[in-house]
This record gives C-alpha cells, sequence and structure tokens, in this order.
C-alpha cells in the first residue's frame, strides 16, 4: 500500500445486509434498490446487499443490486461452505465491481458452542472458503467473526493463513460489540504489523455499550483503512458503527486523523431520512449529525454566540451534513417552478412522474396548510415514494364517535389493477375501528406493538407524523406516513405496514420492483 493509498478510509456500507437484520426493519427489493442508489449517490466504496444464501428475496435483492448500481463494489456474505459462497458469487458476478465477503467464527465461545470445531479446523475452512471465492473473483473479503472475543495469537494465525490464499481485506469484527477504544486500536496495531500491507485492514463493531463510533475511529488511528457501517446506525441487536457519525468525524477532526473518504457528506441528511423512512425505523431528535436537534441550539447564551459566529458552538455546519438552512415557505400560491426549484436545492433528484405525484400532493397539502417548510416537503416526498410502491391504496374513510356508543369505521381500499373493497368495523377507539375495517378488506391479521404520533412541523396546522409498529408471522413490520389529520395519517401508517406483509405473502416483490424506482434522495 502506497502511502498516498493508505490516506483514504474505504467506507463499507452494510445497511443493506447488517441493517436489515435489526428486529423490524426488512426492506423490500424496491426498497433496497432505492437505499443502494442513494449509497451510491453518498460516495461509498462497497455496498453489503445482503446475504444470498439466506433466502430468495435476499439472493434477488443482491443481484438485482449488482446488475443496476454501477460505481461501488457490490458485495456478497457468505459462511466459509461451498454452497453459500457459490451462490453469493451467483448473486454478485454480474457487478463491474464483484466482491464476495466469508466469514468463519474464531472465538473459543464460537468455537466450542456454536460450531464445535477445533482450532486447527478453522484455520482449514477458513482457507478453503477464501480459496472457493478466489476461484470466483478476485475481491475477497475474509472476517474472523467474533475478533474482538478471540485469542490475539490465533486470532493473527487465522487472518495470515487467509492472505496467503489471497484475502485482499481482513475485517476484524467486534460481533458482540464487547471491545473498548485502546484495547481494540491495539489488536488493530498488531495486526498491522502482522500483516505488513499485504492486505486491508477493515472493521465491524457493533454497537452493545455504545462504542461502536469510538473502537472504529480507534481503529482507523492504528492503521485500519476500510470502516465497515450502516446508514442511522442500524444493524443487529444495538446496532453498528454509524456511517454519518464516523465519517463526520474522520472529517472534522481531519488535523488528528489525516485520512479522507470518498463520501459527498450533502448526501449524509437525505440518506438518513429514506433509511428511516423506508424501515420505519425512526431517528432519534438528539442523534448525532442528523438527528432533528443536532444543531439547534436552545440556551440563549449559545444562540447569542452563533449569531456572533457559527464556529462559537458548530463544530459542522448544518449544510455540509445536508440539512437545507432555508427559511423560505412555499403555499397555496407557489408553482411547479418554485416547488421543483426547493425539492432540487434540498438535493432530491425526481423523474416527471414522481414530480407530478409530489406537486398533487402540495397542492392538497397548501389547500390545508397555509405555510409549507421544508419538512413538509421532506415528509410528502418520502409518502408518495412508498405509496408508489403499494398494494392497496386508500379510497376513503370515514369515522364516527360519540359518548356512550362504539366507535366506528368506514373504510374503502383499492387494490392496484383497479378493484375497489369496502367494510366497516367497530373498536374500542377511532383508531383501533380504522385499524380493524382495514384488516377485514385486506386479509392481513396483525397485532398492533407499537403507535407513535409526533409533529413535523410547527404551528396548529402542523403534519403530524404517524409510525406505527405490528406483528405478523413472527415478524415486526413498521410504516410511517404524515398529514395534517392525525386519522388519516394513522390509516397510511397502517396501511403501509400491511402492505409490506402482502406485498411478502403474495411473493409478488421482483413485480412491484419493476413498478417504480424514481426517488432518489
Ligand atoms: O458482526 C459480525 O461479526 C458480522 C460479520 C458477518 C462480519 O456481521
Ligand atoms: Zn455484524
Amino acid at each position: 500500500m502506497s502511502d498516498e493509498a493508505s490516506k483514504q478510509v474505504i467506507i463499507f456500507d452494510t445497511t443493506l445486509r447488517d441493517g436489515e437484520q435489526s428486529p423490524g426493519c426488512s426492506m423490500n427489493l424496491t426498497e433496497k434498490l432505492q437505499v443502494a442508489h442513494a449509497l451510491k449517490e453518498l460516495g461509498v466504496d462497497v455496498i453489503e446487499a445482503g446475504f444470498p444464501i439466506a433466502s430468495t428475496g435476499d439472493f434477488e435483492a443482491v443481484r438485482a443490486v449488482a446488475r443496476e448500481v454501477e460505481g461501488p463494489a457490490i458485495c456478497g456474505l457468505a459462511r466459509c461452505n461451498d454452497k453459500d459462497i457459490d451462490r453469493a458469487w451467483e448473486a454478485v458476478k454480474e457487478s463491474k465491481r464483484p466482491r464476495i465477503h466469508v466469514f468463519l467464527a474464531t472465538s473459543a465461545i464460537h468455537r466450542e458452542h456454536k460450531l464445535k470445531m477445533a482450532k486447527e479446523e478453522i484455520v482449514r475452512r477458513a482457507r478453503e472458503g477464501v480459496m472457493r471465492a478466489k476461484g470466483c473473483c478476485p475481491d475477497v473479503e475474509f472476517s474472523p467473526e467474533d475478533a474482538a472475543r478471540t485469542e490475539l495469537d490465533f486470532l493473527t494465525e487465522v487472518v495470515l493463513a487467509a492472505i496467503d490464499v489471497g484475502a485482499k481485506t481482513i475485517n476484524v469484527p467486534d460481533t458482540v460489540g464487547y471491545a473498548v477504544p485502546v484495547q481494540f486500536g491495539a489488536v488493530i496495531r498488531h495486526l498491522r504489523e502482522k500483516i505488513d500491507g499485504r492486505a486491508v485492514i477493515s472493521v465491524h463493531c457493533h454497537n452493545d455499550l455504545g462504542l461502536a463510533v469510538a473502537n472504529t475511529l480507534s481503529a482507523v488511528a492504528e492503521g485500519a483503512r476500510q470502516v465497515e457501517c450502516t446508514i442511522n446506525g442500524l444493524g443487529e441487536r444495538a446496532g453498528n458503527c454509524s456511517l454519518e457519525e464516523v465519517v463526520m468525524a474522520l472529517r472534522t477532526r481531519h488535523d488528528f486523523f489525516n485520512v479522507t473518504t470518498g463520501i459527498n457528506t450533502r448526501r449524509l441528511y437525505p440518506a438518513s431520512r429514506l433509511v428511516a423512512n423506508v424501515t420505519g425505523m425512526r431517528v432519534q431528535r438528539n442523534k448525532a449529525i442528523v438527528g432533528q436537534n443536532a444543531f439547534s441550539h436552545e440556551a440563549g447564551i449559545h444562540q447569542h454566540g452563533v449569531l456572533q459566529h457559527q464556529a462559537t458552538y458548530e463544530i459542522m455546519r448544518p449544510e455540509d451534513v445536508g440539512f437545507a438552512r432555508s427559511n423560505l415557505v412555499l403555499g397555496k400560491h407557489s408553482g411547479r417552478h418554485a416547488l421543483r426549484a426547493r425539492v432540487e436545492e434540498m438535493g432530491y433528484h425526481m423523474s416527471e412522474d414522481a414530480f407530478e405525484r409530489l406537486f398533487e400532493g402540495f397542492k392538497g397539502l397548501a389547500d390545508k396548510k397555509k405555510e409549507i417548510y421544508d419538512a413538509d416537503i421532506e415528509a410528502l416526498i418520502e409518502d408518495r415514494a412508498q405509496e408508489a410502491t403499494a398494494l392497496w391504496e386508500i379510497v376513503s374513510f370515514h369515522i364516527s364517535t360519540a359518548t356512550g356508543a362504539l366507535p366506528t369505521a368506514a373504510v374503502a381500499l383499492q387494490k392496484s389493477g383497479g378493484e375497489r373493497f369496502s367494510d366497516a368495523a367497530v373498536g374500542d377507539g377511532p383508531i383501533d375501528a380504522l385499524f380493524t375495517a382495514i384488516e377485514r378488506i385486506t386479509g392481513v391479521n396483525v397485532v398492533l406493538k407499537d403507535y407513535e404520533v409526533r409533529s413535523v412541523t410547527v404551528g396548529e396546522d402542523a403534519q403530524g407524523e404517524v409510525s406505527v409498529e405490528v406483528e405478523h408471522g413472527g415478524r415486526s413490520w413498521r410504516g410511517q406516513a404524515t398529514s395534517t389529520d392525525i386519522l388519516e395519517a394513522s390509516a397510511r401508517a397502517f396501511l403501509l405496514a400491511v402492505n409490506r406483509i402482502a406485498l411478502r405473502n403474495a411473493g409478488s416483490e421482483a413485480a412491484v420492483a419493476a413498478a417504480v424506482n424514481d426517488v432518489r434522495p
């Protein structure tokens, strides 16, 4: 590795693989393609698009991303066995830059209790896995799973064996989020000395102790030159290293790390919104970089300071991470031109059809709401993008409640293809009645796990964002929608979750994928 090359940190995004493993965060094919395009626009170097052996849906999604998304390397995950590796290769082989990522656990606890393999067998299987993958494509990454809890000598032995047979990237996972920064940095320093430039060192840190970003940065300081991360820090359990946080830390503290990434940081916020929207996993308000409060100053002394000079209390500029800093308000009299200009300034690229759908929604909203802010427009764009792939759409609903009477909802839905269905239901409250009527029409029965409302913008006519989480078939499903009318937002959010289930049940993801893929933040 030349000195110059070693200044660039490779950003390996695993939102579509590890991120998608978060409970309730599964995405359909269309959504995965939308996210993959956003990742490309963001400038990530590698997209881990899935685990092709896991299911037909995973395989199809990896293959679609490999076919459609040019620029980043497209990677498929595989265990160290022939079937997994062949399936991963089948999925990524149409990419211009295919990569296979093979992994095998190395820690004592995994060797003894999960794999029931001795150390020698682990080394042999790791070598065979890398060799099999090398027979398919030159770009092979190897991960000793649970590396952070593996004896250092044995970890070194496995890693060197993988490099001997051709692994070009050695990824060191802290699978259970056990590491602490100084110690993890020392592991990377040790491996770096042993590897001596023969492979890129990568890290993959989970966030169980809230240390994923800190451990990743410590590894970079010790020479790791690939970081594995996800948008909004999605991932198993407490999640992974958050892409936006690690990228902005490297950029803001360039004076300390002296490395760069190829990320267009202005795309961070739109990418975060897209992922929050398609997964239904909302970003906490005070989340670093992309949370709603990340750049707002409440204390008078801070506000005063920022007005005098932005740098007094801001180490990054909101516009650098893609927050539109605009007081421009649109309204009833704003035409197509003004809306298009605003949407483009906010960093969205839309097809003519998608823009027309948005404009229709904008006019409807302007009839109900005097002032339309960026957050309103964002919510509209995201809602329209989701509804474009829906199996069921709301035609109308009517709710009646009165003291002493059972709340009733009458709902009419249209199925894609045109047929209309209607039904009515009573419930414990108006929302319960509404959801029950939707269940009766669609035939999808769920258990409501969570229901939340929050306002998107300010004022009496603010839009409300409703998020619902339901359980069906042993899994969680989410939906999110916005409207000035909370009942309407509730119906649409619930229907989105139901649509996801209905699509999965109908096995029609491929058909839906062909339908719409025209909104990219
Ligand atoms: O957490 C982990 O160890 C993983 C590997 C497959 C890299 O996700
Ligand atoms: Zn992981």
